[in-house]
């Protein structure tokens, strides 16, 4: 039961210049799971441009067992309080360009999920949402995999996140090589965090396995935060994250409090430059390889 408009498309080059516009008030929840305006499956160089996409009920585009990708010069409206109406969608999915667009909606301003790698995300503007998301991966002990993605001169604003990496416990696989480079906040609640403990509402058991998480690179993240969380960090007590580093990275409150003391729970890595404020709870180097779990290690990503 698909509302996808375009479905299996193949060596295409779409250009088009169209207003989508959905009403959600007929659907059925069960059906919700399925509503994304745009939705290429299986597709190769696949270019969109120039569209704008108002309204989605859910996710706006979405791009599954893809390779080679490129969306340009597109905006994305939706309200800032729309559930689950993710702007673009990347799911196994390789070789992307996202570029040069605004996307304004109520959840994941872009979301990157299992099987996704060498991305580049640059030139847009985030507003409203979730901010710019890696995950959530590993759900019910799934293996997840995303390497080498580059998010780069990304303005985000008023948004739950800015960068966020989240997986669920019990899972396995990696996310390896993540550069955030030149990215502006404003009023953000929680700029800049990695949660491996993710857990959507319901009750989550802590369990040992985890989606690794390394190689996350953090330069010239600067703006402001709205709540208490400029940086996040909550690593798996069995997998902690490693070789996550840091410069330039200046993060002030939009008003009240300066946060002296962010939250890092078993995370590993160096900060080239202080960061402000100083993330003193990270630790420095690689840790002790005793109480790691192997098999999570290798990952066979
Ligand atoms: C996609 O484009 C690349 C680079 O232009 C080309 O090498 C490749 O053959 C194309 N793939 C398909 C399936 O047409
Ligand atoms: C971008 O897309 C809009 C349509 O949404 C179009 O009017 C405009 O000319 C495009 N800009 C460029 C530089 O192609
Ligand atoms: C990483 O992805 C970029 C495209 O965003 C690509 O040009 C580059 O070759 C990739 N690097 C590796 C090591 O695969
Ligand atoms: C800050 O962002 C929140 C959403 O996280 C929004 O509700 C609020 O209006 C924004 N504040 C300003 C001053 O834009
Ligand atoms: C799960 O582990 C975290 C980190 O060790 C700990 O803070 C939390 O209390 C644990 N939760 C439960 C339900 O045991």
């Amino acid at each position: 039961m698909q509302t996808s408009i375009l479905g299996l498309l193949r060596h295409v080059s779409l250009s088009l210049s169209i207003s989508l516009f959905f009403s959600v008030v007929s659907l059925i929840s069960h059906r919700l799971a399925y509503l994304q305006a745009l939705r290429f499956y299986g597709s190769y160089n696949v270019t969109v441009k120039d569209i704008r996409v108002i309204n989605s009920p859910q996710t706006h585009i979405k791009f599954d067992s893809c390779d080679g990708v490129k969306v340009r010069n597109i905006s994305i409206l939706s309200p800032p309080y729309s559930p689950n109406t993710d702007g673009i969608h990347l799911q196994n999915t390789q070789d992307a360009e996202i570029c040069d667009s605004y996307i304004e909606n109520g959840d994941d301003c872009v979301s990157v999920q299992t099987g996704s790698s060498n991305l580049a995300i640059h030139d847009i503007t985030c507003d409203g949402g979730h901010g710019i998301s890696v995950g959530g991966l590993g759900r019910g002990q799934t293996q997840a995999c995303v390497s080498n993605i580059t998010v780069q001169d990304v303005v985000i604003r008023n948004s739950q996140n800015g960068v966020r990496i989240k997986t669920w416990q019990g899972g396995f696989g990696s996310v390896r090589s993540v550069t955030y480079k030149n990215i502006f906040v404003v009023n953000i609640s929680n700029p800049i965090i990695i949660d491996q403990f993710y857990c959507d509402g319901t009750k989550c058991k802590n369990q040992s396995s985890a989606v690794q998480v390394s190689g996350i690179n953090y330069h010239n993240i600067r703006g402001t935060y709205s709540k208490s969380s400029p940086l996040h960090f909550a690593c798996s007590d069995t997998v902690p994250c490693t070789s996550i580093s840091l410069a330039q990275v200046v993060l002030l409150p939009q008003h009240g409090y300066y946060v002296d003391d962010p939250f890092c729970w078993n995370i590993y890595g160096n900060s080239e430059t202080p960061t402000i404020p100083p993330l003193h709870c990270l630790q420095h180097g690689t840790p002790p390889s005793k109480g790691i779990k192997q098999s999570s290690i290798d990952d066979s990503c």
